[in-house]
């Protein structure tokens, strides 16, 4: 059973999602609270999944709602409806909101949107860590990337190209500009991958206010004691981006497969990130143990935290509303043959750069358990194609150091 709460101060709306969830009464527990204290006290009374508010109500309207419902049960997946008139508020809403729909709603999209983020709970086992990865606004920035964005924006002669240029580089910046761009709000009819395409969407002056006024970004501080290097798994997800579009153009995917693999091989070890900038044992032991020959980091991960970066990784970005095909690339990034989707797509060229990427970091490949896993490429039929795929990548690195 799923318990879904809405909150809105109009009758007449509260009445309509009532008769909308009526017939699935027998999976969905719908409770309907007229305000933004009935939703506390209902939630006070009884576990809810999801929260689905308005935004304008009179009293605490729905961000405060949201401020207080991440604050007091951060694990409760939040959801906000809103009206086109409410663009500012829509911004500054966005820490406090997993995804923003927009009124009048869809029945449809609606049903779709809370389904999904309860179906993304079960990625994720261990309640803890999924209160931890709800109640995260915002994710780190590479320090030297972050500090390049606030320049350029600021400079008299900053440029929509080069600002997207800078935050398609970064994994968390890359991450929350599609949060931000694939929420309803904006209706756009199909899910947006390439972060360069989100920026035009949103405009410049749109993602000066989200840097300057709102901070939506911030640089990753290093903790003392910590293994997590910021710059190394950036350099690492950069390489796994460009190679997975190289391989999605080499097999002719289309290009918007090419943009969701290059975004997925950016993001696939957000989790990472996530882990090591919130649980000091993970920046610490974990991260130094899964170093020791003969372990693999999820397995520890498993072991230790109940959940893996990968896990991790996929449901803050499902829970931020990125596209499916993103979401799965990430959570089977390191075990392809459990997703049930078996054809070509950003999975294979995550999962394939990711493993092509790390075999030329250790420069020992023959020692190390196989990173590219044949089974899942033969159940592909693509079994064949590893070789031309390490090929590709030995060409890529040449030329970089022909540039260079
Ligand atoms: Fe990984
Ligand atoms: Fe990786």
């Amino acid at each position: 059973m799923k318990h879904v709460l809405f909150v809105d101060d109009e009758q007449r709306i509260l009445d309509g999602l009532r008769r909308m969830f009526r017939p699935m009464r027998e999976e969905w527990h719908a409770v309907f609270a007229p305000s933004g204290q009935a939703a506390l006290d209902e939630l006070a009374k009884a576990h809810f999944d999801v929260v689905v508010t308005d935004m304008r109500m009179p009293g605490m309207d729905g961000v405060q709602l949201l401020s207080e419902v991440r604050k007091r049960y951060p694990s409760v997946v939040r959801i906000v409806l809103t009206g086109q008139s409410d663009r500012e508020t829509t911004l500054r809403s966005l820490g406090q909101t997993h995804q923003c729909l927009s009124k009048p709603c869809d029945p449809d999209e609606l049903k779709r949107t809370v389904m999904r983020a309860v179906a993304l709970r079960e990625l994720l086992v261990n309640e803890s860590i999924r209160s931890l990865v709800a109640g995260m606004q915002s994710l780190p920035s590479v320090p030297t990337i972050y500090n390049a964005l606030l320049s350029e924006i600021e400079s008299p002669k900053s440029s929509m190209e080069s600002v997207a240029n800078i935050i398609s580089q970064d994994i968390g910046m890359t991450g929350k500009v599609l949060q931000l761009v694939n929420s309803a709000f904006f209706g756009l009819p199909k899910a947006i991958t390439n972060p360069a395409q989100a920026i035009s969407l949103l405009g410049l002056d749109t993602v000066k206010a989200l840097v300057l006024g709102i901070h939506v970004f911030s640089a990753y501080r290093g903790a003392q004691g910590s293994h997590f290097q910021i710059e190394a798994l950036w350099k690492h997800s950069l390489a796994t981006g460009k190679l997975a579009r190289m391989i999605v153009e080499q097999e002719h995917g289309l290009p918007n497969v090419a943009d969701s693999a290059c975004t997925a091989g950016l993001l696939h070890d957000v989790g990472v990130m996530v882990l090591a900038a919130n649980i000091p044992e993970y920046a610490g032991d974990i991260l130094q143990s899964a170093k020791l020959p003969g372990t693999n980091l999820s397995d520890v991960e498993r072991e230790r935290l109940g959940a893996t970066h990968a896990e991790v990784g996929a449901y803050l970005l499902g829970l931020w509303g990125l596209g499916d095909s993103i979401v799965e690339a990430v959570a089977f990034h390191h075990a392809p043959t459990q997703c049930l989707n078996r054809t070509f797509g950003p999975l294979t060229a995550v999962h394939v750069a990711n493993g092509l990427v790390r075999e030329d970091l250790t420069g020992k490949e023959e020692s190390l358990p196989p990173r590219v896993n044949d089974d899942y490429l033969r159940a592909l039929g693509l079994a064949d194609r590893l070789p031309r795929w390490r090929e590709l990548y030995r060409r890529s690195l040449e030329m970089e150091v022909a540039h260079d």
